[in-house]
């Protein structure tokens, strides 16, 4: 997109980390180039769906542990140290497709969970080893991946440090899909899934993953009563008038993303 990044390219709709001497280790100053290249895609109203993904051999190892070794409580802590980590799961609309290829490791794997969908290879490494350097998981990981596989699972994890593979995250619902071969195959499902969602009105898009994120912090009855209200806000939008008449004209519906 001709934007200048010295630790991640971007590609249409596609961010690559791109820090290999460290295996992208998620420094401060590459997640502040992730976040601006985040919502540069998100007010493009032409990018319907965003890929981030890394090398065949890391997707992310983990925060910078370098950069963590000296830092100490009163500076973490006064200037609220990984919190602009949060920007992609708080303020996204576009749906993120986390596309994982080797490691995903640490404060990796926490930017693989806050992403909306995981695809990884079959030799995909996840997991959560901050208790192997004394520390916990400090960018959601103890929640998002107990949500994801419920508590004993994550607690076996997180207590052990033990890392599972790509396999296992399809088969415990973390990836939604595990692709067997290489980066390229991966990309080739991950951009396939990125252009079905991109291929549809972007307010029923943006409305489908609000909904589903909200299941995540709300009761079953508020959340199905916040789903109801959005569904009820979608009359109101010119692409249901446009997807509901196409379907009954069996014709494509030609999006307003109004
Ligand atoms: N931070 C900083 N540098 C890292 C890094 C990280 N998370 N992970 C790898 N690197 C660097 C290594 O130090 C090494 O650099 P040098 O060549 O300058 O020594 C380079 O990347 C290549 O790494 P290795 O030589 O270790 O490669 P390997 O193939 O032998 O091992 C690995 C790969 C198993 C992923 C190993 O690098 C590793 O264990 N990395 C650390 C993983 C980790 O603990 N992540 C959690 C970080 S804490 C965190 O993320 C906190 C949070 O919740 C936000």
């Amino acid at each position: 997109m001709g934007r200048e990044f010295s630790e991640l390219s971007t590609n249409g709709r596609q961010v690559t980390l791109n820090r290999p001497k460290a295996l992208n280790a998620l420094s401060s100053p590459l997640f502040e180039e992730l976040n601006d290249a985040l919502s540069k895609y998100d007010e493009n109203k032409d990018i319907g769906a965003i890929v981030i993904t890394g090398s065949e051999k890391a997707f992310a190892a983990g925060a910078d542990i370098k950069e963590m070794a000296p830092l100490t409580f009163s500076a973490a802590y006064s200037n609220n140290f990984i919190a602009p980590w949060s920007h992609l799961a708080n303020a996204i609309r576009t749906p993120v497709i986390a596309a994982v290829s080797g490691y995903a490791l640490g404060g990796g794997c926490e930017l693989a969970l806050m992403c909306d969908i995981i695809y990884c290879t079959d030799k995909a490494t996840f997991g959560q080893p901050e208790i192997k350097l004394g520390v916990i998981p400090g960018a959601g990981g103890s929640q998002r991946l107990t949500r994801a596989i419920g508590k004993s699972k994550a607690m076996e994890l997180i207590l052990t440090g033990k890392n599972f593979s790509g396999k296992e995250a399809g088969e415990w619902g973390v990836a939604a899909r595990v692709i067997e071969g290489g980066k390229e195959e991966l990309m080739a499902e991950t951009l396939k899934t990125a252009e079905t969602i991109a291929s549809y009105s972007r307010v029923a898009v943006v409305a489908a993953k609000e909904v589903v994120d909200k299941s995540q912090e709300l009761s079953l009855r508020e959340g199905v009563e916040y789903e109801r209200r959005l569904f009820h806000g979608l009359f109101g939008s010119k692409d249901q008038k446009i997807g509901m008449t196409a379907f009954a004209e069996k014709k494509k519906a030609e999006w307003s993303h109004e």
